[in-house]
């Protein structure tokens, strides 16, 4: 079975959609085929953000409902081995229980990783629903009530006997330094979770979003490269707080 990757966060804004694409594109770049499912139900994005919203005739929903897959996916010009399934416009529309059936029934040698957008808030029920090897990715914000948030995801995801990392993103070094927190470990023993990566304050994903065309460059391109080499099972080191 595929490597199911789901990016998850109790808050809204945090940057579960733009660390989903940005893990989801270093992971193609790292040449594994990879299925992004966007499923933030009556809030789809990924398509818009991604540049394929024209080409948007079928969703996830349809797949899980016998649609061939092929004619359901859209195809990510950023990277030809990245597949998209937009979310559903309407919300209530996916069964947790189907939808997982479904994922874990999809032939082994179609995807290496499936990387899937949960909306804002926490579903014990898919937590316990995916299967136990699903690497659960919190995005947290280094701010004291992201931190917060963080650790309940941490708990729920311990409640469904689940593990999950954890990914700083929107990080600067003065934040760190000057506002909330007096170093890095504070965030990470707060949050309970195990790191897995920090993702920069990012003037081109800011952009990227803002566009709908994600070209990402610079510290943010090799944030998303080391997350997606440690996804992969590789051991590489943090770089030098002011090299982030
Ligand atoms: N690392 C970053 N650097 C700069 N802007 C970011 C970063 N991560 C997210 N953003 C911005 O934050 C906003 C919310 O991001 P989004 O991915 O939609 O969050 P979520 O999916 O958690 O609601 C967007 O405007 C996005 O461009
Ligand atoms: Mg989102």
């Amino acid at each position: 079975m595929a490597q199911i990757i789901a990016v998850l966060g109790g808050k809204g804004g945090s940057g579960k959609s733009t660390c989903s694409i940005g893990i989801s594109l270093a992971l193609a770049e790292q040449g594994k085929r990879v299925l992004l499912i966007d499923l933030d139900e009556g809030m789809r994005c990924l398509d818009m953000l991604l540049g394929v919203s024209e080409d948007l005739v079928f969703d996830v929903s349809d797949a899980v409902a016998g649609r061939e897959l092929s004619s359901c996916v859209l195809n990510v010009p950023e990277a030809e081995s990245l597949y998209l399934l937009a979310a559903p416009a309407e919300k209530g529309t996916l069964n947790t229980k189907e939808f997982v059936k479904y994922l874990t029934s999809l032939p082994e040698n179609h995807f290496d990783n499936i990387v899937l957008d949960l909306p804002a808030g926490s579903d014990i029920e898919l937590y316990q629903a995916l299967p136990k090897s699903t690497e659960f990715l919190c995005i947290c914000n280094p701010n004291a009530v992201s931190v917060r948030d963080a650790a309940n995801i941490g708990n729920l995801l311990s409640k469904a006997n689940r593990r999950g990392k954890l990914i700083i993103n929107r990080f600067e070094t003065y934040f760190i330094r000057n506002i909330m927190f007096s170093n890095l470990d504070d965030i990470i023993d707060e949050s309970g979770l195990s790191l897995i990566g920090i993702v920069p304050e990012s003037e081109s994903l800011f952009f990227a979003f803002l566009e709908g065309k994600f070209k990402i460059t610079g510290r943010a391109k090799k944030a998303f490269a080391r997350i997606a080499a440690r996804l992969n099972g590789q051991n590489v080191p943090l770089p030098k707080l002011s090299k982030i």
